[in-house]
């Protein structure tokens, strides 16, 4: 606190993000990053930026990357917004369309930086409880609200809502934007970039910091109809003209055209966590089913919070929340299958009290 703070940032509630320890020996599960490298053609097209002409400043209109982007999707380029990470395309998108003097609705559990943004531009949140199972429930959303917005797959639990529901929630909302986070959409769901032509309300935001390993780079995107690109423009315009660098640009460019080997690492986390998911159901775990890189899970017989402690004592990180609902579930980031083992060799000494 100090006395040169404005009554604004006396109230503001920060995000606080997942540990990035300093450890060396360490089996890092906690913030979903990716086990395997980013693809060796968006490591050499970043090599190749770094020059001379890091003395010019990058495009501001990204150009090269919304192009990729779009040839990815089959989709047009003006329909396409890039930021520095989905962090501040979600937050751009907050301030442009969900200041509305009605409430932004959103699960009650999810991405845990929706209430901070709401606090950071004034918007009324409107948590809406998850059924028992951790669905959303359609007929929730059938209110009066200001925009609405959910991950799908949704986060920390990894439950997938089908692209059907999706299209009907678009359709019983069409006054107001309907944002989508798709973060990690590549491991298991239906991407609902399928339905931007059809519903002008719809944003799709995604970050290449899962499923394209490339946390380290900062780079996200949301798609959508052109009016509501635009309206992301404005805001970045009016904020940053360059939230991307040269080396960023040719290697989120990269990635998005080395579908290969996106596919061939999206394949092995998904195949790793079906395997990982049976390992803990042996040992006792309840495991919900995920569409994510990451496994959300319980035992009934030990405390979520000792558990990851324990963990930790072994140099081993996973993510516990300390929230009402699921504070009993550990969040578990889907890593190498060499990880996974020494994640469940400890498992089993604890559970067996040997450790
Ligand atoms: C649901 C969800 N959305 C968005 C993000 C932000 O991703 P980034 O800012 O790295 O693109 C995360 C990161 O963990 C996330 O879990």
């Amino acid at each position: 606190m100090s006395k040169f703070w404005s009554p604004f940032v006396r109230e503001l509630v920060p995000y606080v993000p997942g540990e990035q320890p300093k450890m060396t020996r360490l089996v890092k599960l906690n913030t979903n990053e990716n086990p395997y490298g980013p693809s060796p053609r968006a490591l050499d097209a970043m090599r190749r930026q770094v020059n001379d002409d890091l003395r010019l400043y990058p495009d501001p209109d990204c150009v090269q990357l919304k192009q990729a982007i779009a040839d990815f999707y089959a989709i047009g380029p003006e329909q396409v917004f890039v930021g520095n990470g989905s962090d501040e395309v979600l937050a751009h998108a907050f301030h442009a369309f969900f200041q509305q003097g009605r409430p932004l609705l959103f699960p009650d559990i999810s991405y845990s930086f929706y209430p901070v943004y709401c606090g950071l531009y004034g918007v009324e949140p409107k948590q809406i409880p998850l059924d028992e199972n951790f669905a959303i429930n359609l007929d929730d959303y059938c209110q009066d609200n200001g925009g609405i917005i959910f991950p799908n797959p949704n986060a920390p639990t990894g439950h997938l809502l089908a692209l059907e529901a999706i299209e009907q929630l678009l359709q019983r909302n069409s006054e107001s934007v309907v944002l989508v986070d798709e973060a990690y959409i590549d491991f298991g769901g239906q991407s609902a970039v399928a339905l931007v032509d059809r519903y002008p309300n719809l944003l799709v935001t995604q970050t290449l910091s899962k499923s394209r390993s490339l946390a380290g780079l900062r780079v996200g995107l949301a798609i959508g109809h052109p009016r509501l690109i635009e309206g992301l423009e404005r805001i970045k315009n009016s904020f940053n003209s360059y939230p991307l660098d040269r080396a960023a640009i040719a290697g989120a460019a990269a990635s998005f055209a080395d579908r290969e080997y996106f596919s061939q690492i999206c394949n092995r986390v998904i195949a790793s966590r079906e395997r990982l998911a049976a390992e803990l159901a042996t040992l006792g775990f309840v495991v919900l089913p995920s569409a994510a890189n990451f496994l959300f899970v319980r035992h009934p017989q030990h405390d979520a919070a000792e558990l990851a402690g324990k963990l930790r004592e072994q140099g081993i990180i996973v993510r516990h929340f300390r929230q009402p609902r699921i504070d009993q579930f550990l969040r578990i980031t889907i890593g190498t299958d060499q990880q996974s083992a020494e994640l469940l060799t400890e498992l089993a000494k604890i559970l067996a009290g040997q450790d």
